[in-house]
């Protein structure tokens, strides 16, 4: 028999393979409650949807309790919006023997929609006829008074909620929040990464979501708890992993969960039984890298040759407080402070770097910081 690789690199991860997020998972129970509303926000790949799938799926036996989930990455307004929100209620009322009910032609109907079954999947999809701006708001409305009035608990999660600043029109975030906050039946769950965008978006007193959520910032998976899960993923499959070793990969990657992932993947996938030497990882790293190498090379092909040489500066250096330093700007033939300050700038707003809340800036892939310090 092949055995699964213990370390998934796709969205969903197994409720055995799901490491840890106990504190998060807790925080997130409340809105098993109804009523209360719960923000995650972090950097790309570091577990937010993944968190979100394992709640829907430790819970999804309760009776009591009806998860939706929509990704509305891509949408370009509330039309689309509306048409996944739809799409999602009307599986809402599927049986659970996989039959299609009364309350769905009823929903079907008191909509206008019109109704696909995937043949594969038997699972409906909804067209809602096209509306104005001002329609596409009342039928938000009805759709969300819709779940208002389930008779079960309803759990709405909504990722990459960070797309609404890009609908056309100034008021996407005012009119989702002016349906969602008086919701009684109803905990949302929103989850996205620029953080920045999210910050404004849910914590700006002069922006309309400001205290209405709960926030959660989630941070790389705790050192000691993620190392001794590897170790246990390895031991659960027959083979060992010093914990050293498990550390090593932990700290090259910065606890950031999908390098992690994947270079603990790449490891397994050796076949090696007992990883007890650093050149064991040092070798799935310089592996990993080499499958990622020709995104690196993109960067340095798209990126203005100024942007790609403070990435790249950046990324040797490990981390920096100051990038318009004489120190670093000469160690890295860097140009003039400002030049340097201004493609900082660039590459944060293309998440290629990233700073922390203490101010210190990291390439955001530490992949790449490692392919760049050591491979380059
Ligand atoms: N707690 C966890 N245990 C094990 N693996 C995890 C865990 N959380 C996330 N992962 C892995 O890390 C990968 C990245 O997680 P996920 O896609 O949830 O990140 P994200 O924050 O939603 O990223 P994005 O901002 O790009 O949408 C997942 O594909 C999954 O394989
Ligand atoms: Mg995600």
């Amino acid at each position: 028999m092949i055995e699964d690789n213990p370390f998934p690199t796709s969205t969903f991860v197994k409720q055995e393979q799901f490491c840890d997020r106990t504190k998060e998972l807790g925080q997130l129970k409340q809105a098993l409650k109804g009523g209360s509303h719960h923000t995650i926000v972090s950097l790309r790949r570091m577990g937010k949807t993944a968190l979100v799938d394992h709640f829907i799926s430790k819970y999804s036996k309760s009776r009591d309790v009806e998860f939706l989930k929509i990704d509305i990455q891509g949408t370009q307004g509330f039309e689309d919006f509306n048409q996944l929100l739809a799409t999602a209620i009307s599986r809402s009322y599927v049986s659970a023997s996989g039959k299609l009910t009364s309350a769905l032609s009823s929903f079907i109907s008191r909509f206008r929609a019109s109704l696909s079954v995937d043949p594969l999947t038997q699972l409906p999809t909804v067209e809602l006829a096209l509306g104005s701006a001002s329609q596409n708001s009342r039928t938000l409305s009805d759709l969300v008074a819709e779940l208002e009035k389930s008779p079960k608990r309803v759990v709405l999660a909504i990722d990459e909620v960070q797309q609404i600043i890009q609908y056309p029109g100034t008021n996407a975030e005012s009119l989702l929040r002016s349906v969602i906050q008086p919701l009684r039946n109803v905990s949302c769950v929103f989850a996205g990464s620029r953080k920045d965008m999210m910050v404004s978006m849910f914590s700006d007193h002069r922006r309309p979501f400001y205290h209405s959520t709960e926030m959660m910032f989630l941070n790389p998976i705790d050192r000691n708890t993620y190392t001794n899960f590897i170790c246990e993923q390895f031991s659960k499959t027959g083979r060992t992993i010093t914990l050293p070793m498990a550390e090593m990969v932990y700290d090259a990657m910065r606890g950031h969960t999908f390098y992690v992932q994947l270079v603990c993947r790449r490891i397994w996938s050796s076949g090696q039984k007992k990883v007890n030497t650093e050149a064991h990882i040092h070798t799935a790293l310089i592996e990993t890298c080499k499958e990622l190498e020709q995104e690196f090379y993109t960067y340095r092909n798209l990126l203005p040759s100024g942007q790609w040489d403070v990435l790249l500066a950046i990324a040797r250096q490990g981390s920096i407080t100051s990038p318009s330093s004489k120190d670093f700007l000469e160690k890295h033939k860097l140009g003039l402070p400002s030049s340097t300050l201004k493609a900082v700038k660039a590459l944060l707003e293309k998440e290629l770097v990233y700073r922390d809340d203490e101010g210190t800036y990291y390439a955001y892939n530490p992949l790449f910081t490692w392919w760049a310090s050591n491979l380059t």
